[in-house]
């Protein structure tokens, strides 16, 4: 319904006021029906932005949890952490700023990966009295963050640079294989298809919230 029929509809008083608010532009009142309006467009532009931004989380989540299955969400990041690698070794040691956007890449896919570990896998797997394990893989992620911050403080140009990236790599690698190959198929075999879709909604959870 428009504006005006609304006037009509509700006869001379509303008319009358229609016209006193007009009349009050610029008075306190008028200000702050003005600021509701700001406000109001503020409100709109929050909600516009968290919605493009949780369209942005849902986009790099989805782009390992689409396979509905916490353990093929955790290899699918494996294998992009692992495209990342394979990029950065193709770099020269003159590409000091390609080197410095992949690392920043591979840092943000690795600790995402890390946390959804940390936070629901391997609390689960102390659960399920596998801590040794647990623990191992654990202590692994502890000299991923060493490999990162010395990767992060040497000189991208530097000889050295390279060889620190093959160390890590095959730290990820060994890492990536006790997983995949030992420790996580048998225990997804022990656990029930209800608590395999409980892991994998919350692995997608703390994924999220860090995309
Ligand atoms: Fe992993």
């Amino acid at each position: 319904m428009a504006y005006g029929d609304q006037t009509n509809i509700h006869g001379t008083s509303t008319t009358r006021r229609t016209t006193l608010h007009v009349r009050d532009n610029g008075t306190g009142a008028a200000r702050s029906g003005g600021n509701g309006k700001l406000w109001g467009a503020v409100a709109a532009g929050v909600a516009v932005g968290l919605a493009a931004n949780m369209g942005r989380k849902l986009a790099v989540q989805a782009t390992s949890g689409l396979s509905g299955d916490w353990f093929e969400v955790l290899k699918t990041e494996h294998r992009m952490a692992l495209a990342i690698f394979d990029k950065i070794e193709a770099t020269s040691d003159d590409q000091k700023a390609k080197r410095t956007m992949l690392l920043t890449q591979l840092k943000h896919a690795l600790s995402k990966h890390a946390i959804e570990e940390e936070d629901v896998i391997y609390p689960e797997l102390r659960l399920a009295d596998q801590s040794t394990a647990a623990d191992k893989l654990n202590h692994d992620h502890g000299y991923i963050k060493h490999y990162l911050y010395k990767l992060l403080n040497t000189p991208k140009d530097s000889p050295e640079w390279l060889g620190i990236v093959r160390e890590f790599r095959t730290l990820v690698e060994e890492h990536v294989r006790e997983e995949e190959e030992e420790i996580y198929p048998s225990f997804r075999a022990k656990m029930s298809q209800e608590q395999n879709a409980k892991l994998t909604t919350l692995v997608n959870k703390e994924g999220l919230s860090l995309a």
